[in-house]
């Protein structure tokens, strides 16, 4: 079996930044509810001109950049999104076009706020087992044109902002590696956390040129959601733990899919950490789905936060219900 690491990292958020005063005028809310409840402070929207293809595109490019290899080397292409720009195919094909990679296999993960370590974790196993030697993984996301931005939507509206990370994994010939994934879910409670349409639950959506406009929006139930987040998290971290015969102590940091400041929280108590160790930019691009995690990855980097030889853990959780870990030697 061959060890498989990450060599190149990148992202890229639209330029249009939304404020929590900006949201109390779309709807009733406030800055001192929102960042009460979920630590977010301002999130970034992506215009009608941006697509989340666009996004995946640029922060492939910055990450192809930062690990200085050719893109021909890239042999596949997995992104994590649950906002395609069409219902099918997945963005995977058209950043497989844009960045002009022959035709190498590309797909989509729909898992969403795990997609990013979902993808990851099949990537791991593409190269380790030999089949792949330098595979693109990205997340994306431009969730937020499907939110209802009104009172009537806003204890979703508030959370999310629009985002894509990108990361280049190739076959590792040194010490680093990434040295496990654990992959989860667990389907009963689906509709706390969902988007019911489109789908092919009915038959056409459209009856007489009319559609049931509140089918096609993000729904949540946020007590429940926060409720299993925090058992979750914590689980899926100590499984990591177990797998690699490490102690909380042995990890450098923790990235969390950014789902809520307030969870962070909760997950650093139940491990017996600080929230030094639990990596948060949350307050500034809120929560963006399967692109937070490889954008925070980007931003600890970049801070100085990971040097060689760290051991981090990535962990995620969201709609399906799905979580995940992935250890990885730095
Ligand atoms: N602004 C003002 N008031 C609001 C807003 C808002 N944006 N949204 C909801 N409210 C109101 C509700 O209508 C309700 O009013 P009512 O009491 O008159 O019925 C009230 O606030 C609810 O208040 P709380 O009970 O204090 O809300 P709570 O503390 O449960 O916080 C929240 C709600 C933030 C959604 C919480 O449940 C939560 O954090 N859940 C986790 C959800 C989450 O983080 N999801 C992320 C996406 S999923 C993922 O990534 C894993």
């Amino acid at each position: 079996m061959y060890k498989s690491k990450i060599i190149g990292m990148g992202f890229e958020v639209p330029d249009n930044i939304i404020s929590n005063d900006d949201l109390s005028k779309m709807m009733e809310t406030s800055d001192d509810w929102i960042q009460s409840r979920s630590g977010i402070k301002e999130r970034r929207w992506a215009t009608n001109k941006i697509a989340t293809s666009d996004l995946a595109l640029v922060a492939a490019k910055n990450a192809i950049s930062y690990a200085e290899i050719d893109s021909k080397e890239i042999d596949m292409v997995i992104v994590g999104t649950l906002s395609s720009d069409y219902f099918f195919p997945g963005v995977s094909a058209q950043l497989q076009e844009k960045l002009n990679l022959k035709t190498i296999g590309a797909f989509d993960i729909k898992a969403a706020c795990s997609a990013f370590v979902y993808s990851l974790s099949i990537a791991d196993q593409y190269i380790k087992t030999g089949m792949a030697k330098t595979i693109l993984v990205v997340g994306a996301e431009t969730q937020t044109k499907l939110i209802e931005k009104s009172t009537e939507g806003r204890d979703v509206a508030v959370l999310f902002g629009d985002g894509a990370g990108a990361t280049i994994i190739k076959r590792s010939e040194d010490e680093s590696e990434i040295l496990s994934t654990h992959l989860h879910s667990e389907g009963k409670d689906l509709k706390n956390l969902w988007m019911e349409a489109p789908g092919t639950s009915h038959g056409s959506w459209f009856k007489e040129n009319q559609f049931d406009k509140s089918k096609f929006t993000p729904k949540m139930n946020g007590r429940e959601v926060f409720r299993n987040a925090v058992t979750r998290f914590p689980e899926v971290i100590n499984e990591a733990l177990d797998f690699n015969n490490l102690d909380i102590n042995d990890i450098k940091l923790i990235i969390p899919h950014q789902a809520n400041y307030r969870i962070s929280e909760a997950v650093a108590k139940r491990l017996g950490v600080g929230m030094d160790k639990v990596f948060s930019n949350i307050h500034k691009y809120g929560n963006t789905t399967a692109a937070s995690i490889p954008i925070a990855l980007t931003e600890a980097l970049e801070s100085g936060k990971i040097i060689k030889g760290d051991i981090i853990i990535l962990a995620a959780f969201g709609a399906g219900y799905t979580w995940a870990s992935a250890a990885i030697k730095w």
